[in-house]
C-alpha cells in the first residue's frame, strides 16, 4: 500500500500531531541566557507544510526534539527560539507549551481551533522518548487526530514521536518535506541518470562507508577531499606529512576496501593532487575534481572538501559548488556541514536539493528508505496497543 501524502488527508478541523525537526543550530546563551538560531533552513523548510495544514484548516500540534538533553529539562533546550522563528515567518501567532504530555497539555489541544499552533515543549525532556515508550506514544497519541510526519532529519531515529506514535494512529501521511526529500533521494539511488559523480568530504570514512558502498552500484566517478581524502592517500601507499590530521586506522581500512571495490567495479577515483596547508584541496585538484564532474547528469555531495569554515580553507569547497551551480544535472548536497558549507559559498539556491538530513540521508542512501517513513504505510496501524478510542473518523 501506497504512503498517503499529506494532500491525500481530510484534516478541516481535525487536530493534526505534525512531527517536525526543529533541531537546528544555536548560538552560546547571551548574558540572559537567550540563545539565537544560527541558521534556521530546517524551519524555513517546515513552512509550506504548517502553511497548507492552516489555509486547510487544520489544528496544528507541532512535536519536535531540539539537542540531546538527556530527559533533563533545560531552558538551554528549550524550543522557545524555534516557535519564535514559526511565528515570525508565519506572521502569526504560536503557543509554546510547557511540556508535551500531561492533563493541561491535553486541555490546551482540545481548546484549539482551526488555524492554531500548539507547540510542545522539547519531547526530549521525557527519557520515554527516545525509548520509544509506548505510553508516552499513547499519551501524545491523545492530542490529535491525525499524524503528519515531516521531520526528515529525525525519521532515520525509531523514537516515541517518530515511529510508535504513528504506529498507533490510523490516519497519517508524510507532509511536503519528506515528500520533496524522498523525490531527491529516490532520483539517487532509484535508477540515476548516469554518468554519476560522488563528491566526498569531511572527516571519517568510517562514518561513510555503507553509504558509499551502497552508491557504488551506481556512480563512475568519485572525488574525495576533505580530512578524509588523507585516508585514501595512505591506504595508497602515500606519507602524510606530520602536520596533516593524521587518520585513524580504521578509516585507512576502509579506505582500502573502498579503493579495492572502485577498482573491481571500474570507478574513478579521483584524489587530491595537492592541498593548502592540509586544510583544502588546491588549485590542481579543483580543476581535477572539475574535468571528473564535466558531464555527470547526477551528483550527490556529501561532505565539505576543506576547514570551511576558515575563509581561507573554504576556497575548494566554493570552487567546486560555483561550478555545480552552472551545471544542469540532479544535484543533491546531503549532510549538516556541506548544506552549511554550501550556503556559506553563495551557490545554495543553484543546487536542485539541499537536503535537511544528516544521518537520515546517508541511511536513506544505504537502506532505500527510514523507520520513520516506513511506518507511515497504513498497514502499519497496530490498534491492539492502542487503548483509546479515536475521536471520529477521518476520511483520506
Ligand atoms: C539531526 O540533527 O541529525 C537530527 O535532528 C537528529 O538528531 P539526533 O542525531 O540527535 O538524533
Amino acid at each position: 500500500m501506497k504512503t498517503l501524502t499529506l494532500k491525500d488527508l481530510n484534516v478541516k478541523n481535525k487536530r493534526v500531531l505534525l512531527r517536525l525537526d526543529l533541531n537546528v543550530p544555536l548560538s552560546s546563551p547571551d548574558e540572559t541566557g537567550k540563545r539565537t538560531i544560527t541558521d534556521d533552513t530546517r524551519i524555513r523548510e517546515a513552512i509550506p507544510t504548517l502553511e497548507y495544514l492552516r489555509t486547510q484548516g487544520a489544528k496544528i500540534i507541532v512535536m519536535s526534539h531540539l539537542g540531546r538533553p538527556k530527559a533533563k529539562r533545560t531552558s538551554e533546550d528549550s524550543l522557545l527560539p524555534a516557535a519564535e522563528r514559526i511565528a515570525e515567518l508565519l506572521k502569526c501567532d504560536v503557543t509554546l507549551a510547557d511540556d508535551c504530555v500531561g492533563e493541561g497539555i491535553e486541555l490546551k489541544a482540545q481548546s484549539l481551533v482551526a488555524g492554531d499552533i500548539l507547540i510542545l515543549e522539547n519531547v526530549r525532556f521525557h527519557a520515554e522518548e527516545e525509548a520509544n515508550d509506548l505510553g508516552f506514544a499513547q499519551s501524545l497519541a491523545r492530542l490529535g487526530e491525525v499524524y503528519v510526519n515531516d521531520a526528515f532529519g529525525t525519521a532515520h531515529r525509531k523514537h516515541a514521536s517518530t515511529y510508535r506514535l504513528p504506529s498507533l494512529m490510523p490516519h497519517k501521511a508524510m507532509g511536503l518535506l519528506i515528500e520533496k526529500e524522498v523525490r531527491a533521494f529516490d532520483a539517487l539511488i532509484k535508477n540515476p541518470e548516469r554518468p554519476f559523480a560522488l563528491i566526498l568530504g569531511g572527516a571519517k570514512v568510517t562514518d561513510k562507508i555503507k553509504t558509499v558502498n551502497s552508491l557504488y552500484r551506481h556512480v563512475q566517478t568519485v572525488m574525495i577531499g576533505g580530512a578524509m581524502a588523507f585516508a585514501f592517500m595512505k591506504a595508497r601507499g602515500d606519507t602524510i606529512p606530520a602536520s596533516w590530521k593524521q587518520p585513524s586506522d580504521d578509516d585507512v581500512t576502509a579506505a582500502k576496501q573502498l579503493i579495492a571495490e572502485a577498482e573491481t567495479k571500474g570507478i574513478r577515483l579521483i584524489l587530491p593532487i595537492d592541498t593548502v596547508d592540509g586544510c583544502d584541496i588546491g588549485p590542481k585538484t579543483v580543476s581535477a575534481f572539475i574535468e571528473g564532474l564535466a558531464g555527470a547528469k547526477t551528483v550527490f555531495w556529501n561532505g565539505p572538501l576543506g576547514w570551511f569554515e576558515k575563509p581561507e580553507y573554504a576556497k575548494g569547497t566554493n570552487q567546486v559548488a560555483e561550478y555545480l551551480s552552472t551545471q544542469s544535472s540532479l544535484r543533491v548536497v546531503g549532510g549538516g556541514d556541506t548544506v552549511a558549507a554550501i550556503h556559506a559559498s553563495g551557490f545554495a539556491e543553484k543546487f536542485s536539493h539541499l537536503s535537511t538530513g544528516g544521518g537520515a540521508a546517508l541511511e536513506y542512501i544505504e537502506n532505500g528508505g527510514l523507520p520513520g517513513i516506513a511506518i507511515l504505510q497504513p498497514q502499519e496501524y497496530r490498534p491492539e496497543s492502542q487503548p483509546f478510542a479515536m475521536d471520529e473518523e477521518v476520511e483520506g
